[in-house]
């Protein structure tokens, strides 16, 4: 290992356990076993709204296995066994589940898409995963899938904690092109390729849409990402993020035949829709001067370009953006940063600034050698034990893997990678000891 290497793998064990110190320094100081011992005084009806707003949070520094903390501390102060979980699955208190749903009402859920097929399983379970493990927001999946893999999809969601299962509804849908005609649109794509298109006729009684590919990683909650449609100008009705942060390196700025939004495209690997809006729109194309809905234009769009495209979807989704610009919201690159955003050297001034958030492995990373970076993010994530502290379980072990990885680019820059995890869970640590020692320091 190269001297500089070394330093910098001194550095960063250093600053990790450094911050493991202040956190249980901090942990201590506020509440001596933290969570546990909410003193007697304080009012009663704060333990029900707060482990309602943070479920998952149980895997804070100082907190239990939730099976503790799901209850009002103070009626059982130290019955956490970690088993226990599971086996109290059943004995849910009926009061939590209820005041959870009555904080939210189902309109204002996130609403998250993923279609998942041949051997994207588990790559689908670990983004549905990082979905749960940092969101606050109660979300309703929409899974599209092949038969085959339905039952073992449904088994594995519903083996999850408690805790974490409450924050999410699923529903499972068999892949289904409703638009136009079905035989046509089963021989012309992959099956899976386009199925993305549709979602705005299929889900028509959804407002707005989170889709993300299956080899998407959330490093926030997912409620930081929905709160961009709320940016939308009027026209706006989609948001994705350039396909490219170099225009000249691009891929379709040096090979498209086809039309491409801006100068370097889109990628539509996570992308953030009003359905709504697509649903009323007309939308201008290069075939008549009338303006098409959605659904009356994805068949003759694609028989005009077929020849030209390369990228099935995607390729179709820029044309559309090309011919109406404005009704693209474009997001910065930190919200889809992909291998091409460091492999080459660092181009994401966004990530730089303020982190990863929404994190794309394409082109099969997770799996191969390639960019360690991004696969020991992923390992990270789906080897996490649900009830397991998120600092000790996944941050540390994750700053380590990082330190194998800072021979390639991508590992030069862990900070990066690691700013808006290690965010997510300071607020949500602070959040935590608020609400479980505020009461009484603040009154
Ligand atoms: C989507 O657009 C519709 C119509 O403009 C609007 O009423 C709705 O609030 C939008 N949804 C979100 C989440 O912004
Ligand atoms: C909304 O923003 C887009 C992109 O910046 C722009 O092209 C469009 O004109 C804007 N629409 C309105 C009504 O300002």
């Amino acid at each position: 290992m190269k001297l500089r290497n070394k330093a910098a793998a001194l550095l960063l064990l250093a600053l990790a356990a450094l911050l493991l110190a202040l956190l249980s320094l901090r942990a201590g100081r506020a509440a001596p076993p933290a969570p546990l011992t909410r003193p007697a005084s304080a009012p009663p009806r704060r333990a029900a709204p707060a482990p309602a707003r943070l479920p998952g949070w149980s895997a804070l520094p100082g907190a239990g296995p939730s099976a503790r903390r799901r209850r009002p501390p103070r009626l059982r102060p130290r019955a956490g066994r970690r088993g226990a979980v599971s086996l109290k699955k059943s004995a849910r208190r009926p009061g939590e589940l209820r005041s959870f749903q009555a904080e939210l009402p189902p309109e204002l859920w996130i609403h998250l898409a993923v279609v998942a097929c041949g051997n994207r399983l588990e790559e689908t379970l670990v983004m549905l995963k990082s979905a749960v493990l940092f969101s606050h927001r109660k979300m309703q999946f929409h899974i599209f899938t092949e038969e085959s893999l339905k039952p073992e999809l449904d088994k594995q969601l519903r083996q999850w904690p408690d805790s974490y299962t409450k924050k999410f509804e699923h529903r499972i849908y068999p892949i289904t092109f409703s638009a136009g005609n079905p035989q046509e649109w089963k021989k012309l794509f992959k099956p899976c390729a386009a199925q993305r298109l549709f979602l705005p006729v299929i889900l028509k009684d959804v407002d707005s849409l989170l889709y993300v590919d299956t080899d998407v990683l959330f490093l926030r909650p997912v409620d930081d990402i929905w709160k961009l449609l709320r940016q939308f100008n009027s026209t706006q009705l989609a948001a994705m993020a350039p396909e490219h942060e170099i225009p000249k390196i691009g891929w379709y700025s040096r090979f498209a035949r086809h039309p491409f939004y801006g100068s370097a495209g889109v990628n539509s690997g996570v992308m953030l829709m009003n359905l709504t809006r697509i649903r009323s729109a007309q939308f201008k194309n290069s075939m008549i001067s009338t303006g098409l809905a959605w659904e009356d234009m994805l068949y003759p769009l694609y028989q005009k370009y077929k020849n030209a495209i390369t990228w099935g979807d995607q390729d179709l989704l820029n044309i559309i953006f090309y011919f109406n610009p404005e009704c693209l919201y474009v997001f910065p690159c930190q919200w889809n940063y992909r291998p091409d955003h460091c492999m080459y050297g660092s181009n994401c001034r966004e990530a730089e600034r303020e982190g990863v958030s929404v994190l794309h492995g394409n082109r099969g990373v997770y799996h191969d050698e390639k960019q360690p970076t991004f696969k020991a993010l992923y390992e990270a994530i789906r080897d996490f034990p649900f009830q397991d502290n998120l600092f000790q379980s996944m941050y540390y072990p994750l700053q380590l893997k990082f330190l194998e990885t800072v021979h390639t680019l991508c590992g030069r820059i862990p900070q990066v990678f690691l700013k808006q995890i290690e965010k997510t869970m300071k607020r949500a640590y602070e959040k935590h000891v608020i609400i479980h020692v505020g009461p009484n320091q603040m009154h």
